[in-house]
């Protein structure tokens, strides 16, 4: 090669790199001025937990909207403590009174999420064990949605909730001052709330399921029952991947496994699908309903989520596995 050609090269190489180069300061810039003028921040890690931990944690005991400070002439103290899982926010929808101050405190309970909301700056990335914290001040009265912009598996595209921000006095914010339903359940876990917490975004409430999406649980979770009394909090607590059939229909999907979620609510939640929907008169009648002591008992197998596939098939049941 000539000597011109390869001064050439190196002059291209050179224009190439100090372009890159420009581009990098330019982001930089770009950033700057966005936290600088647009009101953005970065998300503060507030502390840290572990997802097994979660449900004992003050903070995330009842998550939801909290007035924590309220002095005539200095704007409301709000927070608002959401947990995103597979594949919802919990709670799904938070009412905040405009012009209140509001601290968020984020976390997930599974895998990598996210908690973006339109027209607002709030987009902050989940991270298992970890919590996010915000503050941000709703001027606007309206519906706000919340979605996850981190691919987090096969419900992606169905974590949504809302935020409804209304005028201070509306008589929708007295939820917000009230304590917590969930919390009013003396003692024993809801199991119809912890459904519908966690379940019910893919199973739905009606336990229809979506066809070729997720499973029905109206007749399916009773003849489970009856196929095997040890599989059901297995599946919970482990989770369930690989192609099976129900009621002639394949699917193919991935059932996170609940083990963060404590025995009491895992035996509510399995006693309540079993009772919902006409399943009670599907049961065998020596039927008893699950206890804590017994979701405990399964916690030391430590099963995978294709081991309970396995064990599926091993199962007496008229639809089977189709792989
Ligand atoms: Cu959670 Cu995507």
């Amino acid at each position: 090669m000539q000597h011109e050609e390869h001064e050439a090269i190196a002059r291209w190489e050179r224009r190439w790199l100090n372009a890159a180069g420009l581009l990098l300061v330019l982001f930089v810039i770009l950033v700057a001025y966005t936290l600088a003028t647009e009101g953005g921040h970065i998300a503060q890690r507030s502390a840290r937990t572990t997802p097994e931990a979660l449900t004992s944690l003050e903070l995330f005991e009842n998550p939801g909207v909290e007035v924590t400070s309220f002095r005539a002439g200095e704007p409301l103290q709000v927070t608002a403590t959401v947990i995103a899982q597979a594949w919802n926010f919990v709670p799904a929808e938070l009412v905040i009174p405009a012009g209140a101050e509001v601290t968020f405190y984020l976390t997930s309970r599974d895998v990598l999420h996210a908690f973006q909301v339109e027209n607002t700056t709030i987009n902050a990335e989940l991270i298992p064990g970890e919590i996010a914290t915000l503050h941000y001040t709703f001027d606007e009265p309206g519906v706000y949605r919340t979605t996850c912009n981190e691919y987090c598996g096969f419900g992606h595209h169905n974590m949504m909730g809302t935020i409804r921000v209304l005028r201070p006095g509306d008589p929708g914010l007295q939820s917000v001052t009230a304590p917590a339903a969930g919390a009013a359940a003396a003692g024993g876990a809801d199991g119809e709330g912890v459904y519908a917490a966690n379940c019910a975004s893919c199973h739905q409430s009606t336990g229809q399921g979506v066809p070729g999406a997720f499973p029905p649980l109206v007749t399916h979770a009773a003849e489970l029952y009856a196929a095997g009394r040890d599989y059901l909090p297995k599946l919970l607590l482990y989770g369930l991947e690989g192609e099976i059939s129900v009621e002639g229909s394949a699917y193919n999907g991935q059932m996170p496994a609940w083990g963060s979620l404590s025995d009491e609510e895992l035996a509510a939640t399995l006693n309540y699908v079993l009772s919902a929907w006409g399943n009670d008169a599907r049961l065998p009648p020596d039927f008893t309903p699950y206890t804590p002591e017994e979701i405990a008992g399964h916690r030391a197998e430590t099963l995978s989520a294709g081991g309970v596939h396995t064990l599926r098939g091993t199962l007496p049941l008229t639809d089977q596995n189709t792989d």
